[in-house]
Parts: structure tokens; C-alpha cells; sequence
């Protein structure tokens, strides 16, 4: 008798996937940039989309004046609408995993009101599912598309804190890691990262950190201006090699980060060079 088994070879098909010397001849290799001319901007939810028009339209303007340079995935975080829900939720009791996706919305409210003001050039707000599987068909038809920067872990999101860990800006990296994006820049109102939040008790104090890294912000014991789960995202980045956190309401700097120009912090990640 013949043997009519098909057999598929594979190199992982004996072993277990919990040994990393076993999988590293396979699964070491550095994964392909797909979108690697996509630049990825988060517009801060707080400080610059809750200040309204002061500060939202100098921002459109300038990523209106970006669009013939650049091709950019423009995501948004969700301010205080969402810190409003938190309250809700935590005081009704809802799981961490219930208040993610909740948030996630607040952040696309955030994208849908900078999709309509940037609709005249072409630019739409897009869903996650979109963004996930066609979005290079969408930045192939149009210079830029706006999405929540939110990831969508919803009832997936780890359970060890009650407001959820993984935010915009943690969502931003990720999107832009697994893209292997030309780059990503948080866009905030402050000049970058501080040794002390420049706005708290102890601004008297507080240092501008032109250049540091993950690794040393993970030192840091005062607060950042972004998710602290961004942190231990970066140590494991793949294809990007910093960050630069900019100030928003300070015209020009978006546009000089994104010409390559040092203007705010520079945060350097695991990601070791090509
Ligand atoms: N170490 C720090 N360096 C700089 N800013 C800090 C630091 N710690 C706290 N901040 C504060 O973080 C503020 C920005 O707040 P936050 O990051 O929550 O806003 P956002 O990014 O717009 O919000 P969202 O996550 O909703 O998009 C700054 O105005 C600043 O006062
Ligand atoms: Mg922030």
C-alpha cells in the first residue's frame, strides 16, 4: 500500500515553542518592514485635542502642509472623556477589559473630529479592523488616514491594573513597530519628556530630557507624559529605533520632527539598527 499521508515538513512541527534556543534558527530573524515610508504622528487627547480650536487647528494646518511630503497614519488619544468614563466604570465595577474598548471609542471620537477637518485633502477617519488588513490601499489612495491610537485588546487586556494598561500611546508603537514605520512622533504640550513633570509640584526641579532611553525613563520614579507600559513595549521594539515626544502647540516643531530635526526628547528603544 501506498503511503497517501501528506506529511509537512516544518521546523518547529517536533518541538516545543517554550524553548527560545530551539526556535531562534526559525524565529530570531528580523520581521519585514511593511509600511516602512509611513510616518506615525499620536496627537496627544488631553493636550492638544481637549484644548479645542486654540490648539487643534495650527496642528491641522501643519499636518495639512505635511501631506505633500510625508504619507502619515495620524492617530488620536482620548483625553477627558475617557478619564471621565474610567470614573463611571471603576465606580460601577466594570473589568478592565470593559472600559478598553470604551476608551478606545472616546480616542476615535478624537480621530473622526480630525478626519472631517482634514476631508478636503482626502484624508478619512479609519477603523481598527480597516487599519489592521487595508491600509495600505488607504494610504495608496489618499497621503494620510486617521485612526484611534488605542490597541484593541478589549476583554483581552491584561487584568493586573483596573484602568487598562495599554493606552495610545502604547497602541501608537505598536502599530508602528509591526509596520516598521519610517518613525513615530507623540505630539504633546510640553517640550518633551522632564526629569519631573514640568506642570506638577516639583516643575521648579524638572530637566528637559533632550536624548535618553527606555531604559533610563524605566528608572525614572516620578510620572511620564505618556503610558508606562509604552516603556516595556520599547525594549522589545523590532523596528523602531526611537521616538521623538514633541510639543504641539509650539508651531513648527511637528514638521521639523518629521524633516528629521531634533526639536523635543529623543527616546532611544531596544530595537538594535538594521
Ligand atoms: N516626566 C514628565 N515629562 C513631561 N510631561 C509630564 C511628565 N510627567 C507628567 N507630565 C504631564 O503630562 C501631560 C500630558 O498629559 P497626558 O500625557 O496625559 O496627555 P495626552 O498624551 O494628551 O493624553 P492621551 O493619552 O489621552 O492622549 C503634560 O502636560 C505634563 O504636565
Ligand atoms: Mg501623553
Amino acid at each position: 500500500m501506498d503511503d497517501t499521508i501528506k506529511h509537512v515538513a516544518s521546523p518547529l512541527a517536533r518541538q516545543t515553542l517554550l524553548d527560545s534556543d530551539l526556535t531562534r534558527p526559525v524565529a530570531g530573524g528580523r520581521p519585514i518592514p511593511l509600511l516602512p515610508w509611513v510616518q506615525v504622528i499620536k496627537i496627544g487627547g488631553r493636550s492638544i485635542m481637549d484644548r479645542g480650536h486654540e490648539a487643534i487647528l495650527p496642528i491641522v494646518d501643519e499636518l495639512r502642509s505635511l501631506l505633500p511630503e510625508h504619507r502619515m497614519l495620524i492617530l488620536t488619544g482620548a483625553g477627558v472623556r475617557a478619564r471621565h468614563l474610567y470614573s463611571v466604570g471603576l465606580d460601577l465595577g466594570l473589568p478592565v477589559g470593559s472600559l478598553q474598548p470604551l476608551a478606545a471609542s472616546e480616542a476615535g471620537q478624537n480621530g473622526h473630529i480630525l478626519g472631517c477637518l482634514l476631508a478636503p485633502e482626502g484624508v478619512s477617519y479609519i477603523e481598527h479592523p480597516t487599519i489592521a488588513s487595508q491600509l495600505a490601499i488607504h494610504l495608496s489612495a489618499s497621503r494620510a488616514v486617521v485612526g484611534s491610537a488605542f490597541p484593541p485588546y478589549h476583554h483581552h487586556e491584561f487584568p493586573n491594573s483596573r484602568i487598562p494598561l495599554h493606552r495610545a500611546d502604547t497602541g501608537a508603537f505598536l502599530l508602528a513597530d509591526a509596520l516598521g514605520a519610517a518613525g513615530l512622533t507623540i505630539v504633546e504640550d510640553v517640550d518633551g519628556v522632564y526629569t519631573d513633570d514640568p506642570n506638577g509640584p516639583e516643575a521648579k526641579k524638572a530637566q528637559l530630557l533632550r536624548e535618553t532611553s527606555f531604559a533610563d525613563l524605566a528608572k525614572l520614579k516620578g510620572t511620564l507624559p505618556f503610558d508606562p507600559a509604552l516603556l516595556e513595549v520599547m525594549a522589545n521594539a523590532r523596528h523602531i529605533e526611537r521616538v521623538q515626544v514633541v510639543n504641539g502647540l509650539a508651531p513648527g516643531r511637528l514638521t521639523a520632527a518629521l524633516r528629521g530635526q531634533h526639536v523635543g526628547s529623543i527616546i532611544r528603544t531596544g530595537a538594535r539598527p538594521a
